[in-house]
């Protein structure tokens, strides 16, 4: 039986962080076996943050390094950078005549994004969404392992979907679902901050590169408040989050502890963290020395670069010939 197709990406626009491996890289390595896995790095879509050369280049490699480095096999998935298959820039210009402004004004990322770049609102965030979608059926992907912030991004892309096989009235393109495995909710890693999500806009983020004595560092600081004072009370959001990191990193022996602690109210936040830190960093360690190692094998990169920029081109030019015919491109000579 043919294998479904699994697609996902990540921009490159700093270290990977427990976010990203707990939302999504770690559904990927789950999926690789069983699945025709397309990973890729979302390099085009992080020119809207407008990164200079330097940093577009350093941020890719890293990226790279660092999927190489949690186990994603080069062998087994298809690894490669959104820009080396300039085929996905072609269909992303055929679906924005059929992406419409009001629908992309109102997507919360574009309302989060206009909010925290106000001086740099450009037409790449409108139609983010429209690349995303354009990544993603140009591989006729059956599913897409993402966090919940991208739960809305990818109804969009579904959306797109449906709107191109209703408009030339032929299936060409698999309607994309969203994925987490053993088919649990979306994850949502939290920041220590005291409320939202990890994430590299946010400021808040632990990343997998991290060393030792800074992750100590940025659990240690995490916001608490001054304890409960009633049994079994409930946790407000900014202990929740540590206790939800603590689910993601922990054994569920420490985190019955912890909580029977709080709820007691003989709880105290040092110990908690102390414990956490080191969790996180038993978790990070053995992949921190993996990236250092990968980073130093400048020939491996390139390499795995090439393969998958080789498969990644054929599947997509298969899917783009399809669609220049539905949509009625007939060649003149
Ligand atoms: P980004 O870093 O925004 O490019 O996100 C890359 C991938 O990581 C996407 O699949 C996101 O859904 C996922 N992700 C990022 N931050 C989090 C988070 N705090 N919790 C869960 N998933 C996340
Ligand atoms: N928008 C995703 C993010 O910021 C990255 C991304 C781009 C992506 N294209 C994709 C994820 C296609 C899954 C599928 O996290």
């Amino acid at each position: 039986m043919n294998k479904q197709t699994v697609l996902s990406g990540i921009r490159p626009t700093g270290y990977l962080h427990l976010g990203n491996y707990f939302g999504a890289v770690q559904n990927f390595l789950r999926m690789q076996d069983d699945y025709n896995c397309f990973f890729f790095i979302a390099d085009i879509h992080s020119l809207t943050t407008h990164p200079t050369p330097e940093n577009l280049q350093s941020g890719v490699r890293q990226v790279l390094a660092e999927y190489l480095a949690c186990g994603i096999d080069p062998e087994k998935a298809t690894i490669f950078i959104q820009s080396d298959v300039p085929e996905v820039s072609e269909l992303y210009a055929f679906l924005n005549m059929n992406a419409y402004l009001g629908e992309l004004e109102r997507t919360t990322s574009f309302k989060d994004k206009a909010r925290q770049q106000p001086d740099n609102v450009n037409a790449g965030l409108l139609t983010y969404p429209v690349l995303m979608a354009a990544d993603i059926i140009i591989h006729k992907a059956n599913f897409v392992p993402v966090g919940k912030d991208q739960e809305q991004n990818l109804e969009m892309a579904r959306k797109f979907a449906k709107r191109f096989n209703r408009m030339y009235n032929k299936e060409v393109f698999p309607i994309p679902q969203p994925y987490t495995f053993g088919g649990g909710d979306m994850i949502k890693v939290p920041g220590l901050d005291g409320s939202g999500k990890m994430g590299k806009s946010e400021g808040n983020a632990i990343n997998l590169f991290e060393d030792p004595k800074s992750i100590r560092k940025k659990v240690m600081r995490a916001v608490t408040d001054s304890g409960p004072t009633e049994m079994n009370q409930q946790k407000p959001e900014a202990i929740q989050n540590l206790f939800t990191l603590m689910k993601i990193v922990s054994t569920a022996d420490t985190v019955t502890h912890f909580d029977g602690l709080y709820n007691n109210c003989e709880i105290r936040y040092g110990d908690l963290k102390k414990h956490l830190a080191e969790d996180i960093i038993a978790y990070t360690s053995p992949i921190r020395e993996r990236i250092i190692e990968i980073l130093e094998d400048d020939a491996y990169l390139a390499k795995v670069a090439k393969m998958g920029a080789e498969k990644a081109r054929e599947s997509a030019s298969r899917t783009l010939n399809e669609v220049k015919d539905v949509i009625g491109f007939r060649k003149l000579f």
